[in-house]
C-alpha cells in the first residue's frame, strides 16, 4: 500500500514520462497533460464523461451492467482518478485515460478505467501511445502491473489492447462462467519472474512502436 500511496501523492508525474508526451503521426500533432481529477478543467472533465457516454452507452445497454450517466459520473469524478488528456495543437481534446493507482487483489497496480479516443483520431496510433504513457507510469512509481477491463462484446477495444501487448490477467474471470468482460494487464517488470516477462513480450502485437522516437 505504501507504493500507492506514494504515487497519489506525487506532485509532478509529467517528468516520469516527458519524452511521451508529445505525439506527432503525419498531420497529426498532439500534446498530452497529466493531472488529478480535483485539478480538472470543468469543461474538459465534461468533455471526457460525453465522450465516453457516445463511445461506451451502447456498448454498457447490451451487457449486465446497462448505462448509468450519474454512476459513471461518480466513478469519474472519484478523489483518486488521475487523468492523462491528449489534446490537438489548436486545444481541443482527443482522446483520454482515466486511471488509478491502486491496491487490487493485493497487488499495487496503475488500473486503467478508460482509454478513449475521438473517432477523428482513431487507427493513428494515439491509443497505444497514450497505454505507452500509462506502462512508464507504471514502471516508474514500482506498480507491478497495468490492468484494466474490457468487456467480451467490444472486439475493436479487445484487438487494440492484445496488438499493444495485453494479455488475459490472472483475476480475469475462468472463460465457463462467461463474463461480460474480461481483465487484460500488462506486466511492468516490478515483482514478476522473467518467464512471466518473456511471455508477455512475445504476445506484443503486429506493430512494434518504438517510445524513444515518438513515432507510431
Ligand atoms: C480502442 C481505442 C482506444 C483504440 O485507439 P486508437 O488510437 O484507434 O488505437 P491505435 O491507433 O493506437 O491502434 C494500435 C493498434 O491496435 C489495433 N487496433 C486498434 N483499433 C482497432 C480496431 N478497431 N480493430 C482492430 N484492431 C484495432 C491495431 O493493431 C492498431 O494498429 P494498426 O492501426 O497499425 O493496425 C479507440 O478505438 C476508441 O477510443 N474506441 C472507443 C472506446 C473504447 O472502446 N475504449 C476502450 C474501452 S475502455
Amino acid at each position: 500500500m505504501s507504493v500507492v500511496n506514494s504515487a497519489n501523492k506525487l506532485q509532478d508525474l509529467a517528468t516520469h514520462c516527458k519524452e511521451l508526451l508529445v505525439y506527432s503521426n503525419l498531420d497529426l500533432e498532439v500534446d498530452m497533460y497529466i493531472q488529478r481529477v480535483t485539478e480538472l478543467d470543468k469543461n474538459v472533465l465534461k468533455w471526457a464523461i460525453d465522450l465516453t457516454e457516445r463511445n461506451m452507452k451502447s456498448l454498457y445497454e447490451t451487457c449486465a451492467w446497462g448505462w448509468n450517466r450519474d454512476r459513471k459520473v461518480e466513478e469519474m469524478t472519484e478523489d483518486h482518478a488521475w487523468y492523462l488528456i491528449a489534446k490537438k495543437k489548436n486545444g481541443s481534446p482527443l482522446a483520454f485515460s482515466h486511471f488509478r493507482f491502486d491496491m487490487d487483489f493485493g497487488e499495487p497496480v496503475l488500473y486503467c478505467y478508460e482509454v478513449q479516443v475521438e473517432a477523428e483520431g482513431r487507427r493513428r496510433g494515439l491509443g497505444q501511445r497514450v497505454l505507452n504513457v500509462l506502462e512508464k507510469l507504471a514502471h516508474a512509481t514500482r506498480m507491478r502491473y497495468v490492468r484494466l477491463t474490457v468487456l467480451t462484446h467490444n472486439p475493436a477495444a479487445s484487438a487494440f489492447f492484445k496488438a499493444c501487448g495485453y494479455i488475459t490477467d490472472e483475476t480475469s474471470p475462468p472463460k465457463e462462467e462467461a463474463a461480460h468482460y474480461e481483465i487484460l494487464s500488462k506486466t511492468t517488470g516490478e515483482g514478476v519472474s522473467n518467464a512471466q516477462t518473456e511471455e508477455q513480450s512475445l504476445t506484443e502485437g503486429v506493430r512494434a512502436v518504438s517510445v524513444e522516437n515518438n513515432q507510431p
